[in-house]
């Protein structure tokens, strides 16, 4: 009967999904035999207990103990094996193995985000190595979301102010489709997220260098996507206004003014210094408070914040 269950459900792509499809397949068939087997009892009883002329008078019986306690205590059975069936399938899939790697996902009208262990950031693009596990911490930052993977068997609410949690190990490479399984506004449908499931060399390639997006983006955008997203923008305007730090607008081909009283011409290798050794030159006027970003930013990240600097005119 594999074709019903392949008519029914989406191929399975991730370990626990065998136990799920295993008592569903189950439910589905314990229905369809009682269907039959309860369709097939009301016609037999209809045919041979039905009035056979006027005025006929049948013998008043009120109850059939042998009877009544069969079909309460077989259904009971049943049921209560469904329940540890499920029982168990639900505690398998809440409980993570110790060494999952942690993913963390963040909802918010209509994105998904996704934080690696090395403060990699993806949107709308979740990587994970085949056949390891994988655990994902999941928030949301406005309304109620929640996170539907069809092939892997999973989906689970993602909550404003509370963190839930799935676990899965996946089992075949190659892209799997996420949806949003709880309505939450206009871009409800538009809510989808890929996850693509690497061999171990796709995956160590994707830690060091950014997906497949990343990897093809012009160096300046990649920079105004760091700028925005690793926190530059918190303290340096790229419009010339005044913050924490100096501004980035038309600094590139300039001489700062340290606090060690010299002249410094701002060109690649400065911003580079400035970015993993912040202290090393401060500007007269400002705090020395930016934090260093080594091992935040990949190479190409630095050389796209250099090419973004040098394109504010
Ligand atoms: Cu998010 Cu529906």
């Amino acid at each position: 009967m594999n074709w019903l269950q392949s008519f029914l459900l989406p191929k399975a792509a991730a370990t626990h999904a065998s136990e799920v499809d295993g008592l569903f397949m189950f439910i589905i068939y314990l229905t369809v035999f009682f269907f039959f087997f309860n369709g097939a009892l009301i016609f037999y009883a209809a045919h041979r207990w039905r009035r056979r002329s006027a005025g006929e008078v049948t013998p008043h019986t009120t109850h059939n103990t042998k009877l009544e306690l069969i079909w309460s205590i077989i259904p009971l059975m049943v049921v209560m094996m469904i329940f540890f069936w499920g029982f168990k399938g639900y505690i398998s899939a809440a409980v993570a193995p110790n060494d999952a790697t942690e993913i963390v996902v963040t909802a918010k009208k209509w994105v998904w985000q996704f934080e690696y262990p090395d403060g990699t950031r993806t949107l709308n693009d979740l990587h994970v190595p085949l056949n390891k596990p994988v655990k994902l911490i999941m928030h949301s930052e406005d309304v109620i979301h929640s996170f539907f993977v069809p092939t892997f068997r999973l989906k689970r609410d993602v909550l404003p102010g509370r963190y839930t949690e799935i676990w899965f190990t996946a089992t075949e490479p190659g892209v799997q489709q996420v949806f949003c399984a709880e309505y939450c506004g206009k871009g409800h449908s538009d809510m989808l997220a890929k996850i693509h499931v690497d061999t171990d060399e796709q995956y160590e390639t994707f830690l060091r260098e950014g997906d497949e997006q990343v990897r093809q983006m012009p160096l300046k955008d990649l920079g105004r996507l760091v700028y925005e997203n690793k926190g530059c923008a918190t303290c340096h305007s790229v419009d010339g206004t005044r913050g924490q730090g100096p501004s980035w607008k038309g600094i590139f081909g300039q001489v700062h003014q340290g606090t060690d009283g010299k002249g410094h011409l701002v060109d690649e290798n400065y911003i580079r210094e400035s970015i993993l050794y912040p202290q090393a030159v401060v500007v007269q006027g400002f705090e020395p408070i930016m934090p260093t970003f080594q091992g935040l930013l990949r190479e190409r990240e630095i050389l796209g914040v250099i090419e973004y600097i040098k394109s504010l005119k």
